[in-house]
C-alpha cells in the first residue's frame, strides 16, 4: 500500500509524519504524534469520542483521513488550555462533573467549545435548521445542549451534568 510523507498542524505546531494512505486523522494523531487525549470509541463515525476541530469545526477524526487533513488546522483536547488556564469549558466540566468516567470527556469538551461559538455565531442547529432561519436559532437552552451536542455520547450517562457544564460556560 502507499505512503505518504504529510505535515500536519495540530495545536499550532508542525508535525512532519509518513503514514499509509489508509491512516485516519484520529490513528495519526494518537499513533504517530502521540497525543493520545482524543480517544477512539466507536471508530466508525458514532460515538463522537474522537471529536476534534478542523479549522474551528467539529469533526469526527476517525473518519478523516490523515493526509486529508494536510494544510488545515486541527486541534485537539492538548490545544484548548491557555498555559496552566483550562478552557473556560474545560473548567466548567471539572465544576459541575461533566464527566463520569471521563473517556468520552475530550470529545465533548471539544465538541462543546464548538457548539457555544456556533451558536454564537447564529448557525442554527441541524434540527432547527429551517424553523425561523430569518429569527436565528433558539437559546441555547438545556434542549438546544442536547440536540447540538447529540452526536456525543456518554456511556456513564452523565448528560444532565455535561448539560449543566456545557450552559455554565455559555453563559
Ligand atoms: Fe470516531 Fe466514535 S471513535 S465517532
Amino acid at each position: 500500500t502507499k505512503s505518504s510523507a504529510i505535515s500536519l498542524r495540530v495545536n499550532g505546531e508542525t508535525h512532519s509524519l509518513t503514514v499509509d494512505n489508509r491512516t485516519t486523522l484520529l490513528d495519526a494523531l494518537r499513533e504517530h504524534i502521540d497525543l493520545t487525549g482524543t480517544k477512539k470509541g466507536c471508530d466508525q463515525g458514532q460515538c463522537g469520542a474522537c471529536t476534534v476541530l478542523l479549522d474551528g469545526r467539529r469533526a469526527n477524526s476517525c473518519l478523516q483521513l490523515a493526509v486529508a487533513a494536510e494544510g488545515r488546522a486541527v486541534t485537539t483536547i492538548e490545544g484548548m488550555a491557555d498555559g496552566e488556564r483550562l478552557h473556560p469549558v474545560q473548567q466548567a466540566f471539572l465544576d459541575f462533573d461533566g464527566y463520569q468516567c471521563g473517556y468520552c470527556t475530550p470529545g465533548q469538551v471539544c465538541s462543546a467549545v464548538a457548539v457555544i461559538e456556533e451558536h454564537a455565531a447564529g448557525w442554527p442547529s441541524a434540527a432547527t435548521a429551517d424553523i425561523r432561519p430569518e429569527t436565528g436559532p433558539p437559546p441555547l437552552d438545556d434542549n438546544e445542549i442536547r440536540e447540538r451536542m447529540s452526536g456525543n455520547l456518554c456511556r456513564c450517562g452523565a448528560y444532565v451534568s455535561i448539560v449543566r457544564a456545557v450552559a455554565e460556560a455559555a453563559a
